[in-house]
């Protein structure tokens, strides 16, 4: 296994949690299920991050486009991720992760938007881990919603460059993933860090995010640290 102090460590790992409803689907439960089932994966892969000296993780949770879901599901989701706050913060904070949330939290409604802010302010100052939760979020309204910004600034066009745009992101700051792992076997990135995943490695696996474990998560960095990342250099 690769210990923290190694280069081979992705310091940034981001995951499409997908597969839930499938998972579900096979053993002939509701697709609510699979998601709370999917939730104790969430668990497991934080704990795996931190014990393997991954400095950001990623979570994609809810996309901009999962609002077209049916009004059960949502409600669902949205329950969930409720609970799943309010059941897991203090652990979170007490292990030093910091925690912070990308997306338009405020369509989830005031009080639990207030309670993820509240959650990113309790957290501010954890250095172990900083689990990036991707609620609401769609890489093409994030890149817009910068772009606003840059004008509402007043920035000249001649101002903006790749730096100073990319810290108008959600993400700003927050360097950019070296692994992305999709579960579920489907291949494409579902306009997830569109912006942010120029050099990613990807890492497709079959697995259903209800079932990902400690050993997906060492596999995949294991994967990672046997790549040769190039950034469209030739390699000495
Ligand atoms: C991922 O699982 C969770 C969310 C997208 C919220 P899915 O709900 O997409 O599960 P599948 O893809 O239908 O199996
Ligand atoms: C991507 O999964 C979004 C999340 C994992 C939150 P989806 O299941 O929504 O993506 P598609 O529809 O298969 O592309
Ligand atoms: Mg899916």
């Amino acid at each position: 296994m690769a210990d923290a102090a190694s280069h081979s460590v992705p310091a940034h790992v981001a995951i499409i949690m997908d597969g839930n409803g499938r998972w579900a689907a096979a053993r002939g439960l509701p697709r609510v299920a699979g998601h709370r089932e999917g939730a104790k994966a969430v668990r497991r892969t934080i704990e795996a991050a931190v014990n393997h000296g991954v400095q950001y993780l990623t979570l994609f949770a809810f996309s901009s486009e999962n609002w077209q879901r049916s009004a059960g599901e949502v409600q669902d989701l949205t329950f969930l991720l409720k609970h799943y706050l309010r059941s897991e913060l203090a652990e979170l904070h007490a292990e030093g992760v910091r925690l912070k949330v990308i997306g338009e939290r405020e369509r989830f409604g005031d009080t639990l938007a207030q309670e993820l802010e509240a959650a990113e302010r309790k957290t501010a100052n954890n250095k172990r881990l900083t689990l990036v939760l991707a609620l609401s979020y769609g890489g093409r309204a994030e890149i817009v919603a910068a772009a606003r910004r840059a004008i509402e600034a007043g920035m000249k066009p001649t101002e903006l460059n790749e730096q100073n745009f990319g810290s108008l992101l959600f993400t700003g700051g927050i360097p950019d993933p070296d692994l992305v792992i999709r579960t579920s076997g489907e291949q494409r990135v579902s306009n997830f860090l569109l912006w942010q995943l120029a050099y990613a490695e990807i890492l497709f696996t079959k697995t259903l995010w209800p079932d990902f474990c400690g050993r997906d998560f060492a596999g995949a960095l294991e994967e990672y640290a046997g790549r040769e990342r190039r950034f469209g250099a030739r390699p000495v």
